[in-house]
């Protein structure tokens, strides 16, 4: 990334579009459906009402109000990178900052992003460490805040720059080996880094009977297409990797940092992208969010809050954009300074919002509009991803209770915030195969479902019935398929789910 930015073309900067201006002066034409007096006045409550969190990245140094108040989500952005926390064993040092941030999101409410287990920078101690080391600090790391963190990236900027759609050729994935020479490294005999790493991290999820969702994060992976039409082949390699693992991966992050590099633009196409992952069944989120403002000057965009506010409607058209994420509070405390980024001028606390603070919190107050899931079930991987070499560092499988005898069985966890929830339920097959379910779940008073996934869905509060769609219906003795939905309100009481077996 800072390689791109290193060379990217830099623009004269001219005065902002009227729009924008108007913005600025006060004069914001409300576009929302809603009526004025419902709209909510900060990012974390009007995203809470459209069913998704709004995040940050922070630093222990600037755990300031406005962090707490404006937002429902925390990403460390430097704390909890290998350089920080991982010894060349594996092992952990230095967890200070990473858990005075984990302390302050769960005292405010917030959700947190673990960021991140395998990188090819910031590697520190690790850096060309063995796939058995970097599975025992996998370990190590996850169970240190366990269920505290929603999310986790496990691993964090895996394909080349240039939209070559490869993978990095640097450590860690200097590993990799195409055993057949067929160009993927998805077949049996290959060896993955990006498949054995969420392996391990799924293997300590299940044991610790956590909450923690397993995500996968880069960049320039967000439109369908880059500047000029051609095909976002990185953002392809990406797809096909969750594709082929999503029985280890939950969620997919798309850094969105835009600039006016070809490949890192704000595209027609980002809706589309997005709600293509969307239905392999993964929660989608915008991780790393910022916005040149000098893309208001050029033409790519039409001005940074106008950019901000296409992002914001991309993410709330498809059901599954589950949490959007900045790059920190403000421009002068951002990575990227020099290009006003963000959604706050000032500093060390004093922030002022800009015209782009106030696009969000608009677009975010006009709620979802969620185009219908795709009806097409998930692409079943060509070639099954196979079991990686034992790992001697690796512990036993989880045990799973025993299935009931006959039906079917469910259980939920739930990922919350201040009005909001995220539920995932797990349907088990007893010991004959089912060719149907439904799942009655009863919720708490005050709490309703927005919107579904995997499943269909009838009411919204109260008692709320869920049965199986096209493709996930017929479930072998003894396994397991999942479906989701999210909710506004909380779910805390929410009671056992009673499952029932067509
Ligand atoms: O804290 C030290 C300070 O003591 C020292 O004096 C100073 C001198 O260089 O460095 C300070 O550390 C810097 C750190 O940010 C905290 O400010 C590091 O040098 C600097 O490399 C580090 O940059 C971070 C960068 O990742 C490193 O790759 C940025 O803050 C952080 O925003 C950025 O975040 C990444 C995501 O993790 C992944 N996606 C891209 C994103 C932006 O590059």
């Amino acid at each position: 990334m800072n390689s791109d930015l290193r060379h990217r073309r830099k623009v004269a900067r001219t005065a902002l579009p009227t729009a924008v201006l108007l913005l600025l002066g006060g004069a914001v034409v409300v576009q929302s459906s809603a009526p004025a007096a419902a709209a909510e006045t900060t990012l974390r409550a009007a995203a809470a009402n459209a069913g998704l969190f709004f995040g940050v990245a922070a630093s222990p140094n600037r755990l300031y109000p406005i962090v707490g108040q404006e937002f429902s989500q925390l990403t460390p952005e430097n704390d909890m990178k290998p350089d920080r926390i991982a010894t060349s064993s594996g092992g952990l040092q230095n967890t200070s900052g990473a858990d005075t941030l984990v302390n302050h999101a769960q005292s405010n409410n917030m959700l947190v992003r673990g960021h991140t287990l395998v990188w090819h920078s910031q590697a520190g101690a690790l850096q060309g460490a063995s796939q058995a080391t970097l599975n025992t600090f996998i370990g190590n790391a996850i169970n240190r805040w366990g269920s505290r963190i929603a999310y986790w990236d496990v691993v964090n900027e895996a394909l080349e720059d240039n939209n070559t759609g490869r993978r990095r050729n640097q450590w860690p994935h200097s590993m990799n080996r195409d055993a057949n020479g067929d160009g993927d490294f998805f077949d049996a005999g290959d060896t993955d880094v990006i498949r054995d790493s969420f392996i391990r991290a799924k293997q300590v999820v299940q044991a610790g009977g956590l909450t923690t969702k397993l995500c996968i994060n880069d960049y320039d992976v967000d439109g369908l297409t880059v500047q000029g039409g051609t095909p976002n082949r990185k953002a392809n390699a990406l797809y096909d990797i969750v594709r082929n693992y999503r029985q280890y991966i939950d969620c997919v992050g798309f850094q969105a940092h835009f600039n006016d590099n070809p490949n890192s633009i704000i595209t027609d196409d980002l809706q589309a992208n997005i709600q293509r992952f969307a239905d392999l069944g993964v929660e989608v989120h915008i991780t790393e969010l910022d916005i040149d403002d000098d893309l208001s000057n050029n033409d790519i965009g039409a001005g940074q809050a106008e950019n901000y506010r296409k992002v914001v409607r991309a993410c709330l058209n498809v059901e599954r954009c589950t949490g959007i994420t900045v790059w920190g509070i403000s421009d002068s405390e951002s990575w990227r300074s020099s290009e006003r980024g963000l959604l706050f001028t000032g500093g060390n606390g004093s922030y002022q919002k800009k015209a782009a603070y106030h696009a969000v919190l608009d677009e975010l107050n006009k709620g979802r509009n969620p185009t219908p899931p795709s009806t097409t079930p998930p692409v079943t991987p060509s070639v099954p991803p196979t079991t990686p070499p034992v790992d001697p560092t690796t512990p036993p499988p989880p045990t799973t209770p025993p299935p009931p005898t006959t039906g079917c069985s469910a259980t939920v966890s739930l990922n919350s915030w201040t009005g909001g929830f995220v539920a995932t339920v797990r349907v088990t097959a007893g010991a004959a195969p089912i060719s149907g379910w439904s799942v009655q779940l009863t919720l708490p008073s005050g709490a309703s479902v927005t919107n579904a996934w995997n499943a269909n869905r009838s009411g919204s509060s109260g008692t709320v019935q869920f049965s199986n769609v096209s493709y996930n219906g017929s479930v072998n003795a003894g396994q397991t398929t999942e479906f989701g939905f999210q909710g506004v309100g909380t779910a805390t009481g929410l009671a056992a789910p009673v499952c029932t077996a067509a």
